[in-house]
């Protein structure tokens, strides 16, 4: 746990400005000026920053903070392999599904999103998407306020429900609560016009979209169409292969980046690609 708190003050240092409350976007490439995007659907200037608690992190499996963390080479090995398929691609908008619930996918959407923030040049713009069961707040411990959920119900900017956690280019798109008619919103106009913003705004942007099985709801099936590039986890010992079959047979159009076989006991990673 000392190594996260060392890791997460190191990643304060490099962040200008972290003493504050709200920092400049930190998308923004050198040398564009703020008024250039002052016409953009997603203006955004200024990005919360917020606090990461090491014990809150390491209780919710979210490891990639810390170097030296013998799991965090299973993620730097992954992030390595989608990188290099969704650059060879173009691709820059990814979602994570699995068949069924509790595979890992908001775990391994996290620690991937923070890989690639630390390790890569690359923004890491993290979407929960899975509306109905919402995690990835509550995993990173961060304040229920200014939610997707206000920005649907047009509260609020787009700009102001995003967060930054305290990593340099980690920003996440946090949900607190399950949101009624996920299918519908997940379909919407609104959100079409947002997934596509956010693909074409910036060329050194990864957004990771999690998402909710395939097997429980409509909800990722709707939604992939909008994404460029899918992973599929499945759990060790519990996902059954005909149900891997079964998506794998529902993702025929879409683009399968491979399946993370997690929570596997076979190998002393407890991740591999
Ligand atoms: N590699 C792993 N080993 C052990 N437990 C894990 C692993 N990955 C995830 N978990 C645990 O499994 C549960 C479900 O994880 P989560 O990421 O919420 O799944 P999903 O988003 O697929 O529903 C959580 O309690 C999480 O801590
Ligand atoms: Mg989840």
């Amino acid at each position: 746990m000392e190594r996260i708190k060392e890791a997460i003050a190191r990643a304060k240092e490099k962040q200008s400005g972290a003493s504050v409350s709200r920092l400049r976007d930190p998308e923004m490439p050198a040398g564009v000026d703020e008024i250039d995007i002052v016409e953009s659907p997603i203006v955004y200037n200024e990005t919360r920053v917020v606090d990461l608690d090491p014990a809150h992190l390491e209780k919710n499996r979210i490891i990639t903070l810390d170097n030296e963390d013998p799991n965090s080479i299973s993620f730097d090995i992954l992030r390595t392999q989608v990188l290099a398929k969704m650059e060879a691609n173009n691709w820059r908008t990814l979602a994570i599904t699995s068949p069924t619930p509790e595979c890992g996918k908001t775990v391994v959407a996290i620690n991937l999103a923070v890989s690639i923030a630390k390790q890569t040049d690359y923004t890491a713009l993290l979407v929960d998407f899975d509306l109905r069961r919402p995690r990835v707040a509550h995993y990173l411990g961060l304040p229920d306020e200014n939610t997707f959920a206000d920005y649907l119900d047009d509260k609020i900017e787009f700009a102001d429900a995003l967060v930054n956690p305290s990593v340099p280019r980690f920003v996440v798109l946090p949900n607190h609560r399950p949101i009624k008619k996920s299918t519908e919103i997940l379909t919407s106009r609104k959100i079409k016009k947002l997934v596509s913003d956010l693909r074409d705004r910036y060329e050194k942007r990864i957004c990771i979209f999690d998402l909710p099985p395939l097997k429980a709801t409509d909800d990722a099936i709707a939604f992939i169409p909008q994404v460029d590039c899918v992973l599929m986890i499945v759990s060790s010992g519990e996902t059954k292969p005909a149900d891997v079959k079964e998506c794998r047979r529902q993702l025929q159009s879409a683009n399968l980046l491979g399946v993370v076989l997690n929570k596997s006991e076979e190998v002393s990673k407890a991740y591999y690609y």
